[in-house]
């Protein structure tokens, strides 16, 4: 499944139809960031175009993203470059469930949008490489398609059995609330949860509903 994954998201990064890109979460993410000291060193895992990086190295946090398509850390790394940014944010590439940093590093952790992407049998080995990269009383903020949508690509969620919707060779997860707090488990506290409704650019009939959640590692 993830070779599929990975020609799925190269070619959207190559063709510009990555329409996840364009999503409005920023506002309500920002909103639920902790209040953190500037130089503060955060890791945004698939960091995709960077846009979400950008936003953390202006508010004067040090970012790494890393992503596991290689055209597009490249392209993130030419604009940091191009903006003279280079010591303020870097991106890498990597697979989340074997994050190529030490443990410990970092005060932040965001999550926007992989995790739903993620194969179920992978949740612990995902929470487990988070909390290992993570300083002790880090956080995790984690944004993730909720079961609360209404309509992706035709999949009603409320009323679907499952969370599970598979669509163009690409497998998504819709998440309940209490989903995303048992993945987390005993070893992290939920401090805010929200869920936000948003347009995408797929089909106009689409109600997209996401799960905002901010996480302490304990
Ligand atoms: C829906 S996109 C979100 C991108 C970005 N965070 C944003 O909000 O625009 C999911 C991203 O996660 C990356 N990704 C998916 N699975 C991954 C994995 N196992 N390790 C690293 N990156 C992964 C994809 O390449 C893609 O860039």
């Amino acid at each position: 499944m993830s070779q599929a994954h990975k020609n799925y998201f190269e070619t959207a990064y190559r063709t510009g139809s990555d329409v996840w890109s364009h999503i409005d979460y920023q506002k309500t993410a920002l909103t639920m960031l902790p209040h953190l000291d500037r130089g503060s060193l955060v890791l945004d895992v698939g960091s995709g175009r960077g846009l979400w990086m950008m936003t953390l190295v202006r508010l004067g946090y040090k970012v790494i993203g890393i992503d596991y398509i290689p055209l597009i850390v490249e392209r993130v790394n030419t604009t940091i470059k191009y903006e003279g940014l280079s010591s303020e944010a870097r991106s890498l590439v990597g697979d989340v469930l074997d994050i190529p940093l030490a443990d410990g590093s970092f005060d932040v952790v965001t999550d926007i949008g992989l995790m739903q992407h993620l194969d179920q049998a992978d949740w612990p080995l995902y929470v487990r490489e988070l909390h290992r990269t993570l300083k002790s009383g880090g956080y995790v903020l984690n944004v993730s398609f909720s079961r609360h949508t209404r309509s992706f690509l035709g999949f009603d969620a409320r009323r679907a059995t499952s969370g599970l919707f598979e669509k163009f060779g690409l497998h998504y997860y819709f998440f309940t609330e209490q989903e995303i707090k048992d993945i987390f488990g005993v070893e992290f506290r939920v401090i805010d949860q929200r869920i936000r409704y948003f347009d995408t650019r797929n089909d106009p009939d689409d109600g997209l509903a996401l799960v905002f959640t901010l996480l302490q590692k304990k």
